[in-house]
């Protein structure tokens, strides 16, 4: 099964084309992200309209580029899937609709795509990896681990109550004076500083429960670079050091606290534990989850990098999952801008609400 993807759910345009084998292997055959990051970077977070426009001027060179590297006619897809939600509405549409003309003209079936699902199934695009897994999702907008039961069946075991992990990476970044995306610039300055000179706290590590709170821990970078001004290079990196070590450690113990519900729950599974979303590209990150999975037994999987980050594969992949399920949409399908992965989940302030970033 052959499946054009399309994301425009933030500030990425992208296109990329992914084939589903018999066998449920899956492969790449193009990978296209333009990133909106120049067009963004001096508002310091990503400005909806702005977004919007970007995605309509760029999506259809962008989607010719992906059927070109994949040597492929529309006529030879199986399956045309974008994402429908959750993300800022504007975008959402552009790849939604185009998505939908490309369907209707090749005579081609449509499925839309939550964003987070395809965060949540990208492993087993790269990886052999069986239902039921813990996943922790960590991304601009969201923080959470989900139970993935199978396609289309998520138990959301626990989210931040308040900033999303990726949120406090910017926010610390943006704070401190390191240009937009903060994530991965909080991580290289991190690489020269200490991560013990500031002792930040580790909110909500220890309690009972899978929930996690990281806005205590912005507030405390904010006030500790106050007390230190001007800040030096060095304090910067001493600075990002010490809140990635917190940020890790938070993180490191709530999966800890996960893996050993999941293992109970799920006695004959080996328990497998995936990270995705952007902030999963973090090193460090990725060095406590998999020491949290060593000491329980369990193994850690994380995507490479760049399918970690918004991208089209994930969407396409996911449409491949979906459709093979026997799930596609019909035309009349709306975007969602507010779409839970766990609909049953009751809503927690700063959960689902990707976008909000700037
Ligand atoms: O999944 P993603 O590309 O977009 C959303 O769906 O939100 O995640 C973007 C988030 C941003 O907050 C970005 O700063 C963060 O992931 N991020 C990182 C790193 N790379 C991206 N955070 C920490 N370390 C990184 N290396
Ligand atoms: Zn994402």
């Amino acid at each position: 099964m052959t499946v054009l993807g399309i994301e425009t759910s933030c500030d990425e345009t992208a296109a990329a084309v992914v084939r589903r084998h018999a066998n449920g292997r899956g492969e790449i055959l193009s990978n296209v992200v333009l990133s909106q990051v120049d067009d963004h970077a001096i508002y310091g977070g990503v400005v909806p309209e702005i977004a919007a426009r970007a995605h309509i001027a760029n999506l259809d060179g962008v989607i010719r580029r992906a059927m070109e590297e994949a040597e492929l006619g529309y006529h030879e897809l199986d399956v045309v899937a974008a994402t429908a939600g959750p993300g800022l509405i504007g975008g959402v549409i552009v790849g939604l609709m185009t998505a939908k003309a490309i369907a209707f003209a090749a005579d081609k079936p449509l499925v839309a795509v939550n964003h987070l699902e395809a965060h949540a199934l990208t492993v087993r695009l790269t990886d052999t990896v069986a239902f039921p897994y813990l996943l922790l999702l960590v991304s601009g907008g969201h923080t959470q681990f989900v139970q993935v039961n199978g396609v289309g069946s998520y138990e959301r075991l626990g989210t931040t109550i308040d900033d999303a992990l990726g949120e406090a990476f910017d926010k610390t970044a943006k704070l401190l004076g390191l240009p937009y995306p903060g994530g991965p610039e909080v991580e290289k300055a991190a690489h020269r500083g200490d991560p013990k000179r500031f002792a930040f706290p580790r909110p909500l590590a220890g309690r009972p429960g899978l929930d996690m709170s990281f806005a205590g821990l912005k507030t405390a970078v904010r006030t500790q670079a106050e007390k230190i001004q001007p800040v030096s290079e060095q304090d910067i990196a001493d600075i990002c050091a010490s809140f990635q070590q917190a940020a890790a450690d938070v993180v490191g113990d709530r999966a800890h606290r996960a893996l050993t519900r999941f293992t109970q729950e799920f006695p004959q599974t080996p328990p497998v534990l995936v990270v995705a979303g952007g902030v999963a590209a973090n090193a460090r990150i990725r060095a406590v989850l998999t020491q949290a999975a060593e000491q329980a037994g369990a193994t850690m999987i994380a995507p490479p990098p760049a399918l970690c980050t918004d991208n089209a594969a994930m969407i396409a992949w996911a449409g491949a999952e979906r459709f093979a399920f026997g799930y596609s949409d019909p035309m009349d399908t709306g975007p969602r801008p507010r779409w839970p992965l766990d609909e049953t989940a009751l809503p927690i302030l700063g959960e689902g609400r990707k976008g909000a970033k700037v």
